[in-house]
């Protein structure tokens, strides 16, 4: 290792207080580290301390690195990350060795910087506060103190509110409400979903008294056999074990009565015998089905008949 190198990482140990950060902050990491360093024969003292000196400097670099991406990784990219170099550093010291093994370290921890890098940039781009309403506790790890935390996610635009969702339906049809977003996955705890329910009223915008509906870790419920007075807003609200509401959807549910029955009744009423009017429509249905098929079946007879006849 050159002298100018040495001078430069004992320089830079002094202007950087010893940290931890990401990917150190695994057992894996330090432990993949620590291993090489034991595992190394053929090299002298100075060498390892040397060696030691790259790793701990890599360290500085990584939590500086994800300083300029808000501090903090998830455990998801954190994993993504240091699987990525844990196989790297494999590879690198089978397949890529230069024989100088100070250049081969400073390459390998380089390299798990930009891995570093490349998957904070996604996380930060998709991953951090992916909540584009309501509040989110998001579970994340500090990059500078190794410590798990909840960042809170809070958006600004429209907090808690969620959406409104208009919906329209037959009497006697189903709808399903369903207020889930993709990150509701990340809430911890064992949060809940609230439906509850109101009529519609004039003005959307007044909150009115709701009856709740049903409490479920389930996002979403089903409406069966829809009646007109079912209609109205129906609300949900995802709430964690706290009781905090983290995210609120409104759905407007319109239930469109079904065309009556009677008027069709009465237009039929004559061509029926008297005593079929007291039936249920299905009866009408089903009667005249049989005789529009006895009626057929006479036609078709009656055309063999004069065929054969004629003959
Ligand atoms: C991480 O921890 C350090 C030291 O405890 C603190 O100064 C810093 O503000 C924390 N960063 C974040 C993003 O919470
Ligand atoms: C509904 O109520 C809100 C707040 O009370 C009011 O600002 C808005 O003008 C009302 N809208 C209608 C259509 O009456």
């Amino acid at each position: 290792m050159c002298p100018v190198c040495s001078l430069c990482i004992i320089f830079l140990l002094f202007v950087f207080p010893r940290a931890e950060s990401c990917l150190q902050c695994t057992r894996v990491v330090r432990y993949l580290h620590e291993d090489f360093l034991a595992g190394v024969s053929d090299i002298t003292v100075q060498d390892q301390i040397e060696l030691k000196k790259i790793i701990d400097h890599a360290y500085i670099t990584y939590r500086d690195t994800s300083r300029q991406y808000h501090g903090v990784i998830d455990p998801t990219t954190l994993y993504r990350a240091r699987t990525e170099y844990q196989s790297e550093f494999r590879r690198h010291w089978t397949e890529e060795t230069t024989g100088s093994i100070h250049w081969d370290m400073i390459t390998i921890v380089e390299k798990g910087k930009r891995i570093l890098e490349k998957h904070l940039k996604v996380f930060v781009a998709e991953g951090l506060c992916p909540n584009k309403c309501g509040l989110l506790y998001q579970s994340v790890m500090n990059c500078s103190s190794c410590e798990h935390g909840l960042r809170t996610c809070l958006s600004t635009t429209s907090p808690r509110d969620c959406g409104e969702h208009h919906l329209e339906a037959e009497e006697g049809d189903q709808v399903v409400l369903d207020c889930f977003l993709p990150w509701h996955t990340l809430v911890m705890g064992q949060p809940d979903y609230h439906y509850s329910w109101r009529p519609l009223t004039q003005n959307l915008s007044i909150e009115g008294d709701y009856k709740v509906l049903v409490v479920t870790p389930e996002s979403k419920i089903v409406l069966n056999q829809l009646r007109v007075e079912e209609q109205g807003v129906y609300r949900c609200l995802l709430q964690d074990s706290e009781g905090t509401t983290l995210s609120r959807t409104h759905f407007i549910l319109t239930v469109n009565p079904l065309p009556l029955t009677t008027p069709r009744q009465i237009l039929i009423q004559p061509t029926l015998p008297h005593w079929f009017d007291s039936r249920p429509v299905k009866l009408h249905r089903d009667f005249l089905i049989i005789l529009l098929a006895l009626l057929t079946t006479l036609c078709f007879m009656a055309c063999l008949a004069l065929i054969v006849g004629f003959r």
